[in-house]
């Protein structure tokens, strides 16, 4: 069964700090970067319980009493996402200072973006070399009853943050060049049952009108499934499956990743039931590289949502690298994400740069050997390498993980794979 959204509950705890009052988010997975989030709530004078429950574990903010706008580089530096308290914290307190974000070693992570958006709501913004500080001057004489912003690039978090902050204004905002990710659509979803009129979502350009405060007593949420963690159940099915059914994703989510797989060869169904009164999805997965040789897919380009997800990018080489024929990989949102293209060529995967990104060429088979998670999606890969690959292979690094997948190695025993976790002393 597939998890709540490592990217959506992540922003949408942020979000729970605008609430004077509990909300109950339902479906979250138990990770790392969770765990980190829910601490930095604690920080902030939030009352945080997490309720282990299956399927969907419930996490619990009585953000009643926030009483501290500063977040520290010790917890910030954590995990990417911590960027949102920015924006949240703003709405909430109409000021607040975080230190700069943490997050994967997948290219450059920068927040100019997220800082035009804030100068642009007119939101006094300042940055020195550990923090950005934001503050809101409230001005009766404000003229402008909408403000306007332009994200230079579809950002998921500045399109979050803008989101978050632009909930505690009074007058309108409008996003253009919004990023419409799922998560993005989830995010709204929670402002909206808070009561922030919005709308747009899913399209680039998202209209908020925010209230001064919120105060819901008990708010219930709900987190999507994690269209990502999908995408790796398919791959691992694709690669070394012999007819998977994953349960409890959104398709629709995963269209592209789908497609590349029939494009490969693979059998995909998609049936629907329903389980605890509510439609569920599975998809069955057949006919992949266990039953014959799946055919390169030529070109994958790696963009903003609906194309194919940048963190699936990682996911698929090593299918790709025993596929028959040559592929180009290139990601037009980190261009230099192929750490995990390096590290799979230990298994002797066949694999250059190129100007722009990378070429695979096909092989018979990967071999077994020592690899070393760069990122949460790097390690995620080469487990689903040393799957495929012939001879026993050592993936270090598994915190990497632990930060995005909840229960991965049970998940994968479950499958039928051979995994086990081991802890080496250092
Ligand atoms: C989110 O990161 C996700 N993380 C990432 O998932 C995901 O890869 C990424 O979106 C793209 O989909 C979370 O949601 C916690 P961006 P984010 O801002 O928000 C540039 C995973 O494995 N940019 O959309 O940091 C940036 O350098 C993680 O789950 C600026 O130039 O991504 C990048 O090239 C990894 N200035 C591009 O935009 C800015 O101010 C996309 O970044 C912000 C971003």
């Amino acid at each position: 069964m597939i998890s709540g959204a490592k990217n959506a509950v992540l922003p949408v705890l942020s979000a729970t700090l605008i609430n004077k009052g509990i909300s109950r988010i339902i479906n979250c997975p138990d990770i790392s970067d969770v765990r980190t989030t829910m601490d930095i709530l604690k920080d902030l004078g939030c009352k945080v319980k997490f309720i282990k429950k299956s399927p969907g574990n419930i996490i619990e903010v009585d953000a009643t009493n926030v009483n501290k706008s500063k977040i520290e580089a010790s917890k910030a530096c954590l995990c990417r996402s911590s960027v949102t308290f920015l924006g949240a914290l703003t709405a909430r307190l109409k000021e607040a200072e975080v230190a700069y974000p943490g997050g994967c070693t997948i290219g450059e992570r920068p927040i100019d973006i997220h800082e035009t958006a804030m100068r642009e709501m007119g939101i006094e913004t300042t940055l020195n070399n550990t923090h950005i500080k934001t503050k809101v001057f409230r001005t009766d004489c404000n003229t402008e009853p909408t403000k306007n912003i332009y994200l230079k690039f579809p950002s998921v978090g500045a399109t979050e943050n803008a989101m978050l902050a632009a909930a505690g204004l009074e007058e309108s905002v409008i996003i253009y060049g919004a990023a419409t990710e799922p998560e993005i659509l989830c995010l709204g979803n929670y402002l909206k049952e808070l009561g922030a009129k919005i709308q747009g979502l899913g399209t680039g350009c998202i209209k908020i009108k925010g209230q001064k405060d919120y105060a819901k007593e008990n708010l219930i949420f709900k987190i999507i499934p994690d269209r990502i963690e999908a995408s790796t159940y398919f791959i691992t099915a694709a690669a070394v499956g012999d007819g998977i059914s994953v349960h409890g994703c959104i398709p629709a989510h995963c269209k592209e990743t789908l497609d590349i797989l029939r494009t490969m060869g693979c059998n995909i169904k998609e049936h629907k039931y329903k389980y605890d009164g509510q439609e569920q999805s599975v998809i069955e997965i057949s006919d992949g590289a266990i039953r014959k040789k799946l055919k390169s897919p030529g070109v994958i380009i790696a963009d903003a949502y609906p194309s194919f997800p940048t963190d699936a990018q990682s996911l698929i080489l090593p299918l790709l690298a025993v596929a028959k024929g040559e592929t180009y990989v290139i990601d037009k949102i980190f261009p230099k994400r192929f750490k995990a293209a390096e590290e799979l060529m230990k298994t002797g995967a066949k694999i250059k740069h190129t100007e722009s990104g990378i070429h695979i060429t096909g092989r018979n088979h990967l071999k077994g050997n020592i690899l070393y998670s760069y990122d949460l999606r790097g390690g995620a890969s080469m487990i689903i390498a040393g799957l495929l690959a012939h001879g026993q292979t050592s993936v270090y690094d598994e915190d990497y993980i632990k930060r995005g997948y909840d229960g991965l190695t049970e998940k994968i025993r479950a499958l039928g794979g051979d995994i086990t976790e081991c802890h080496v002393d250092p």
